[in-house]
């Protein structure tokens, strides 16, 4: 995907043209860029993935249940049926605890979060909200943030919503702005977001903001606040630290105590994907949602359930000693993308970017309308980035400068490498975008 105004990589050489003007910085930019892809490297900062010194982590996890450990509290059988929708009572204890919730306020599921977002958001088009309507027969749109991220987007436009984008501040959503939407609009019934260390720009909601959001009137009564709260736990520091808001607790304190779920799950703690999934809702809500998840299935995986519990009741310092581990292992690439891309590119105007205390991307934005030619570029010289675009629904940034960086998966020489890659990528885009101008 090239802007027509992105200037052209020559096909012969698959290397970029030589910018037209010869200012010195633009040649050296040619030349580091040809450098790098004369490597032949083959580098990912694409995947918001945890790396396998992460994974190893947890890897008791995998022997945390035997033969004689098969019952769980109150007396139920892991191997067998019996044990309700809502998952084991231990589970639902740790995760809300995870979740600064009561047990009877979560709903333990499976393997993973998206999963569940998918459930709670059909049930809502389907049978609505607790004693409301389907959302389904009236076109119902949600709010989404942009720069955010592209599952949403997907899980959403493949459920039939429409979306509206808000931006994604400093500070959280652009809450002014939804306010003016669902003033207006009774066809918006909620907002889909991440609350704490948010992908792609690592921005946490503000007390205030989140308690302005839980308050809101909406002209659809039934506006619901959908927070995927994948990062709730994933700082990058033991002292300098975002706080999460309790979204569950502030609609309660706003009088409307069925307005908002909670999502997260272990994907990013233990295993990906291969983990557990929960969210924490009024009673109601997580009885309203029994009940349509009782009509899918007899019930959760409880052996994953049980052995999430042991594990990580078991891990020095329960789950926030787990986190401070992977905190070890990732703090250090997110410095490195600070490091190099202040060097290389602070003070130049190229481009800006987020530096934040958690969470697993950084969001960088070009000045110019570059994104598109960046990772082309990057990709030429074997690093690969999240295709432009993607941060934005449907796939499609109008201002072509957003992209998303993701450090932690590789090893950090290779994040370093990455970076630099990335940098000089954007120098000669930018060079290569003012000579097409001039
Ligand atoms: C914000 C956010 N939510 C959800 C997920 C996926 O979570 P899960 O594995 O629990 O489905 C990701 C994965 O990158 C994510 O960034």
């Amino acid at each position: 995907m090239t802007a027509p105004t992105s200037p052209t990589v020559n096909p012969s050489l698959g290397s970029p043209a030589r910018p037209a003007s010869d200012a010195s910085e633009a040649s050296e930019a040619y030349d580091a860029y040809n450098a790098y892809k004369a490597r032949g490297l083959k580098l990912n900062m694409q995947r918001g993935q945890p790396s396998d010194a992460d994974f190893d982590l947890s890897n008791a996890l995998l022997q945390a249940v035997g033969a004689d450990d098969v019952v769980a509290a109150g007396g139920i059988d892991i191997r067998n049926y019996p044990g309700g929708v809502a998952g084991l009572a231990e589970a639902r204890e740790l995760f809300g605890d995870y979740l600064g919730l009561a047990a009877a306020n979560v709903l333990v599921w499976n393997n993973a979060s998206l999963e569940l977002q998918g459930h709670v958001l059909t049930q809502m088009l389907l049978q609505g909200p607790r004693n409301r309507s389907p959302w389904a027969a009236h076109a119902p749109t949600i709010v989404v943030t942009t720069p955010g991220y592209d599952r949403h987007f997907t899980l959403l436009e493949s459920l039939g919503f429409r979306l509206a984008m808000v931006d994604m501040q400093a500070d959280g959503p652009d809450v002014q702005a939804i306010e003016a939407l669902v003033e207006r609009d009774p066809s918006v019934r909620g907002v889909l977001f991440v609350p704490t260390y948010s992908n792609p720009g690592g921005e946490t909601i503000s007390a205030a903001k989140a308690e302005r959001l839980a308050a809101l009137t909406a002209s659809a009564a039934d506006f619901t606040i959908f927070a995927d709260d994948a990062y709730r736990a994933h700082h990058l520091s033991d002292t300098d630290r975002d706080t999460p808001v309790n979204f569950v607790e502030l609609v309660a304190a706003a009088g409307n105590p069925d307005g908002a779920y909670v999502f997260a799950s272990t994907s990013k703690i233990t295993f990906s994907g291969a983990g557990l999934g929960f969210v924490g809702a009024s009673e109601t809500n997580i009885a309203h949602l029994s009940s349509y998840l009782f009509a899918l299935s007899i019930g959760p995986n409880k052996i994953e359930q049980l052995r999430h519990v042991k594990f990580l009741s078991g891990y020095p310092g329960g789950i926030a000693g787990l986190m401070s581990a992977h905190a070890a292992l990732i703090a250090p690439k997110f410095a490195a993308v600070e490091q190099i891309l202040s060097s290389e590119l602070g003070g130049t105007g190229l481009a800006r970017w987020t530096s934040p205390k958690g969470g697993y991307f950084v969001s960088l934005d070009t000045t110019r309308p570059i994104a598109d030619k960046v990772v082309e570029l990057a990709n030429g010289a074997g690093v690969s980035l999240t295709p432009a675009g993607s941060t934005f629904p449907p796939g499609r940034d109008e201002t072509n400068t957003n992209i998303r960086l993701a450090p932690t998966r590789p090893e950090l020489a290779d994040v370093e490498l990455a970076m630099r890659v990335v940098a000089v990528c954007i120098r000669l885009a930018s060079e290569e975008y003012d000579a097409a101008q001039s």
